[in-house]
């Protein structure tokens, strides 16, 4: 047997479930991450184990079906590996993060300052109708940071215009702690953003 493709696995958490408390619960995480996320995961191996036997088999699938399912799981999968990493646990100073640095001085370029692009990211998200995502995106073509919603997780391929910081939005992510107060969801958010790992991103690309 040839040796294995590679399939999608479900990233460990870079904290503790109890570690964004008191903005997430660990209960609240632990759903997201181990039942939601690994949803994900296991749809998307699902579906390329479907590809490869159909394959195998040279039968046929229902391949837009199968298109449109393998966006959703593996943007699924992608956006949430992402949302987690850009969270993080509450420093000891009890101070909401910033960015600094790189990501900083584009975000005062773009948006004039911090709160006026916490404004603007706040309301996307509040505004993102049903499922989907709050996303600030980096496009390569302008150099300049852009906020989009991502409607469920169907992000589609856009080349130059990396994501950096993603909110997720869909209920299941803050159900439990906010009920359907999602605005109280969004403002405290910005309390556990992890500015070094965006700043990251940024400078990757
Ligand atoms: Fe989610």
């Amino acid at each position: 047997m040839d040796a294995k493709n590679k399939i999608y696995v479900l990233p460990e958490l870079p904290y503790a479930y109890d570690a964004l408390k008191p903005y997430i619960s660990e209960e609240q995480l632990r759903i997201h991450h181990d039942k939601h996320h690994a949803a994900y995961v296991a749809a998307a191996n699902a579906l390329l184990e479907s590809l490869e036997k159909a394959r195998q088999g040279n039968t046929d699938l229902d391949y837009g079906t199968v298109a449109k399912q393998l966006s959703f799981n593996t943007g699924g999968h992608r956006l949430h590996s992402l949302y987690w990493k850009n969270l993080t646990p509450v420093d000891n100073t009890g101070k909401a993060p910033k960015p600094s640095g790189e990501i900083g001085n584009a975000i005062d370029r773009e948006f004039g300052s911090f709160d006026r692009f916490k404004k603007e990211f706040s309301q996307t998200a509040a505004k993102t109708e049903g499922s989907g995502w709050a996303v600030l995106s980096f496009c390569r073509e302008v150099e300049r940071p852009i906020i989009m919603q991502v409607e469920k997780h169907n992000m589609n391929v856009t080349p130059r215009r990396p994501v950096i910081l993603v909110l997720d939005v869909w209920e299941h992510a803050y159900y439990l702690d906010y009920k359907n107060d999602r605005a109280k969801y969004v403002e405290n958010f910005w309390n556990i953003v992890n500015w070094d790992e965006v700043g990251r991103r940024l400078a990757d690309l």
